[in-house]
């Protein structure tokens, strides 16, 4: 049953997504898995909870987008949307809704936001001078320019934010700012923008933070906060000349917009509204009443915005109430490196989910166990097989389903009476109710990886159990004794049906439906009831919860992740600039043939060269070339080949070479001859 008082209300968000490309482990780990766990444990313990997100579908990247795919930003969003969506639902986020910004109830909450404020008198209008491109016949702003970090040295800042150090400028602070659009050198021109005169929130903002939050917020968050607040704070503009976006509601802002980041966040309560009103239910408790716990679970790059900007936008409406947290994570890497979307470094959710198609929990659970909480970590493949296999399938997994097993076995799946309770016995128990507040504690305290451990050591607990009392002996021995040690393992069984939901919501169904179980256990249950699975229940039959994962698939996996950074490597390799222009007759004199290798054999001594025979059409002569590396003599007789055939002979290796065969390089380093599609083109025939 939900707990209607009011200090029980939860709303959860977890950053909005933008709309620019797929989900990948990086945003799984470092927010919605932890915002999941969160939002299930409350709900878990009876709170009355309401877990929000949707698409950020403003802003610069996904203009940015449309641009390299040749669509438009509607085109971006329609695709992108579905696609995070679905991955979220897949991952089994439990959101109670999945909003996007560009539905109609985001535009009128944003717009009546900004136009409160406005009216208000809580920004300041000023006309000045921002960065331009003339060629793109656009302002920069935000990840349109790129440029220098004036406060880390970063040469690839972006103008709004440097992801290096984390800090928020304007764009005109950046040092040698260059246009993302053409690469162009900006110029300055004049336009008018909204600010928010963040300096007048700072003591304000560090009373409430630094002071008031000093022993609940992370300590990565408070950080961040107190050198920003050191920093000193400046008005922030949070207008536009975009053609994307939300439409500035005022007069005299005509083909200007929202700042993506002052509409995404108000995204949060467009969401609330929406869900509201699809579920016949209130929003304005779950923003307004003071009651209320507001929670932003996000990554570090945006700290500021939840921690600062957005809490200053809220107290300048003031009817709002405030984050009471904002639990946000730091970075993810992938095999050492960090995860980027432009570089496809990155394990894409939807791509997993090909790979391993009921392995969802799996995910979750390696990112749980390994998550950025603290400081960036890092996620490997062997790890991910490591923690599946000796950790899932060896303990969780193991225990669960010798449970089951001997319990068909021994009892055709009925749940035996107990008769005498030794003291290992009552320890087991009582361990077992201490669970769920040890493991909720961790979670209230965003300690998600602590509290994963607390409740695998409940499984452990379970394995230590039964290896001690080795009821598979015990059977033929004494036939009581057996009968209580195998409903107390059942009962551990069944705590963990619920304790697992949190963190691994489709293994704890499969479990309850191995375990037989309909009724909704809470977690209070398992703190309190003497008797989780009562005796004469019958369960269900075993079902592997967890499978072992094997080495081929772990080096398909790696394989993929090389072939992405060579495939980054050899992109990066320069063309060179163009050699010095030649006239037209200097051209003509170049003599170039068809011809075909016939004979081929490498030069003694060297590592590159070989001794060919090729037939020009004119005649057959003797050519040394530079490919021995790329070819095996035997493997290229019978090759067509396009040779330059004037080319002043010259002696090589003691062997008169009487041209030159032409090569092209491949984007791995490896040549390949220039041959004439057709097979049958005679020797001799001209290149021109
Ligand atoms: O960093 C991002 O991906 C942003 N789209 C997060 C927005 S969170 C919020 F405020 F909407
Ligand atoms: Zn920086």
């Amino acid at each position: 049953m939900q707990d209607s008082n009011p200090n029980n209300r939860y709303t959860i968000t977890a950053a909005l997504p933008y709309t620019n490309g797929a989900v990948h482990i990086g945003h799984l780990a470092g927010v919605y898995v932890p915002a999941d766990i969160y939002s299930r444990y409350l709900r878990g313990i009876n709170k009355d909870v309401l877990f929000v997100c949707g698409s950020d579908e403003h802003g610069v990247p996904i203009t940015l987008r449309a641009k390299k795919e040749g669509i438009t930003p509607q085109q971006v969003v329609d695709k992108y949307h579905k696609i995070i969506k679905d991955s979220f639902n897949e991952f089994g986020i439990s959101f109670d809704n999945y909003s996007r910004t560009s539905a109609k109830v985001h535009y009128d909450t944003a717009s009546q936001f900004f136009k409160k404020l406005y009216e208000n008198g809580k920004f300041i209008e000023e006309t000045n001078q921002q960065l331009y491109d003339e060629e793109a016949k656009q302002f920069l702003a935000d990840r349109f320019v790129i440029g220098t970090c004036p406060k880390c040295g970063n040469e690839e800042s972006y103008g709004d934010q440097c992801e290096k150090c984390g800090t928020s400028h304007n764009a005109t602070d950046l040092i040698n700012p260059k246009s993302a659009i053409t690469g162009n050198i900006p110029t300055l021109k004049e336009t008018k923008h909204w600010y928010l005169p963040l300096n007048e929130y700072e003591s304000w903002l560090r009373e409430w933070i630094v002071e008031g939050h000093k022993k609940d917020w992370k300590t990565n968050v408070l950080g961040q906060v107190k050198s920003w607040l050191d920093d000193g704070l400046r008005p922030r503009a949070v207008t536009r000349d975009l053609d994307w976006g939300i439409p500035v509601p005022v007069k005299g802002a005509e083909g200007k917009v929202l700042y993506v980041w002052f509409d995404a966040p108000i995204g949060y309560i467009s969401s609330t509204k929406e869900w509201a009103e699809k579920n016949n239910k209130d929003w304005e408790p779950y923003w307004k009443d003071k009651n209320t716990k507001l929670i932003h679970f996000i990554g570090k790059d945006n700290i500021v915005f939840h921690s600062i900007i957005f809490p200053a936008m809220l107290k300048a409406e003031g009817s709002y109430i405030l984050p009471a947290n904002v639990p946000a994570n730091e970075f993810l890497n992938l095999e050492g490196n960090k995860i980027s979307t432009s570089k496809n470094w990155a394990v894409w959710l939807h791509e997993y989910l090909q790979d391993f198609p009921d392995k969802q929990d799996v995910l979750r659970y390696v990112l749980t166990a390994n998550a950025p909480e603290t400081k960036d970590n890092d996620f490997t493949w062997k790890d991910f097989q490591a923690r599946n296999n000796n950790e899932l399938v060896a303990v969780l997994g193991n225990f669960i389903n010798r449970v089951v097993v001997l319990t068909n076995k021994y009892y055709s799946g009925i749940v035996p009476n107990p008769t005498n309770l030794t003291d290992i016995d009552e320890q087991v128990l009582e361990a077992l109710k201490f669970a769920p507040k040890k493991i909720g504690k961790s979670i209230e305290r965003y300690r998600f990886r602590e509290a994963l451990n607390e409740m695998m050591q409940v499984a452990r607990l379970g394995n230590k159990y039964l290896a001690d009392e080795e009821p598979w002996k015990k059977v033929k021995t004494d036939a009581e004794r057996t009968k209580t040690i195998m409903y107390v393992a059942l009962q551990i069984a069944t705590a963990l049906s619920v304790l697992t939901e949190p963190f691994l919501p489709f293994t704890a169904k499969k479990l309850q439906k191995i375990l037989n179980i309909d009724t909704d256990l809470s977690w209070e249950d398992v703190q309190k009831k003497a008797v989780l699975l009562p005796e004469n229940h019958q369960i269900g039959q075993a079902e592997l919860l967890f499978s072992k994962i094997e080495d081929t698939e772990i080096e398909k996996q790696i394989a993929k992740l090389e072939a992405t950074k060579k495939e980054n490597e050899t992109e990066k390799k320069e063309v060179p600039p163009q050699k010095e222009t030649i006239s037209f007759d200097d051209f003509t004199k170049l003599d170039m043939r068809i011809g075909t290798i016939l004979e081929a054999e490498k030069v003694p001594k060297t590592k590159k060269l070989l001794k060919l025979l090729v037939d020009v059409g004119v005649d057959k002569r003797t050519i040394v070339s530079g490919i021995a590396e790329s070819f095996k003599p035997e493997d290229i007789i019978g090759q067509k080949v396009t040779v330059l055939i004037n080319l002043e002979p010259r002696k090589i290796k003691g062997i008169e070479s009487q041209g030159m065969i032409l090569m092209s390089d491949t984007k791995d380093g490896k040549l390949t001859f220039i041959e004439p599609e057709n097979d049958k083109t005679q020797n001799g025939t001209f290149v021109s």
